[in-house]
């Protein structure tokens, strides 16, 4: 196993996603150890460019356009990715499975054009470990509900993000190796230490 993985952290609205990233992040500071972490779509300054463009609550776009946005906001991270490749761990906040859980299964744009493109833009660059949160109808709305500001992709129907939820699931049960289904509606400090058990044995 690579001692600088690529870590990625997936799962729809309120599946606690991004309070497992951010304890990752905060263990590996607290340890000195070296990593960056990035968002999708963000990351770079460019890819945040095109974040706020798609994530804007006056944007209307249709999905194909979503699509190619969300992959350009991709592009603009790759010189980041294969710069700190295998160099740096790297943690990511959302990544490929997130366009085809979205676009494909939640949109229903064409799988294999989301792969042709992916496989375009990441070459070698391979994923590590993946840690999938999943949430409830309930959880997911009450964590929704504290959110200061909602954007364009947060306020689907539980319908939409069930969709989502499932899609993601699939690509989980392909590769179980490398997947970690983490359900948040379970005890956060349980998950916090199965999810830190993982990233020791994934960094040792
Ligand atoms: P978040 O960063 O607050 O999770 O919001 C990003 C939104 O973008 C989220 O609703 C998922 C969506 N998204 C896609 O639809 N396709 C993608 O490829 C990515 C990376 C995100």
């Amino acid at each position: 196993m690579s001692k600088k993985p690529i870590i990625v952290f997936e799962g729809i609205e309120g599946s606690g996603k991004s309070s497992h990233i951010n304890f990752v992040s905060n263990y590996l500071k607290k340890k000195k150890i070296k990593f960056i972490k990035i968002r999708e779509p963000g990351g770079s300054k460019s890819s945040e460019k095109i974040r706020r463009l798609i994530l804007n609550n006056k944007s209307d776009f249709n999905k194909s356009t979503d699509l190619l946005l969300y992959l350009a906001a991709r592009s603009e991270n790759l010189s980041l990715l294969k710069k700190n490749y295998k160099k740096k761990i790297i943690l990511i906040d959302r990544f490929v499975d997130s366009t085809i859980a979205y676009q494909h299964y939640g949109f229903g744009v064409d799988l294999s054009l989301i792969e042709k493109i992916n496989r375009y833009l990441l070459k070698n660059i391979k994923i590590t470990f993946t840690f999938l949160n999943i949430v409830n109808q309930k959880n997911m709305l009450t964590r929704l509900k504290k959110r200061k500001k909602l954007n364009r992709y947060d306020k689907f129907n539980f319908i939409f993000y069930n969709k989502v939820q499932k899609g993601f699931l699939k690509l989980a049960k392909r590769k179980t190796k490398i997947y970690k289904i983490v359900d948040s509606n379970k005890d956060l400090k349980k998950n916090k230490e199965i999810i830190l058990n993982k990233v020791k044995m994934l960094i040792k």
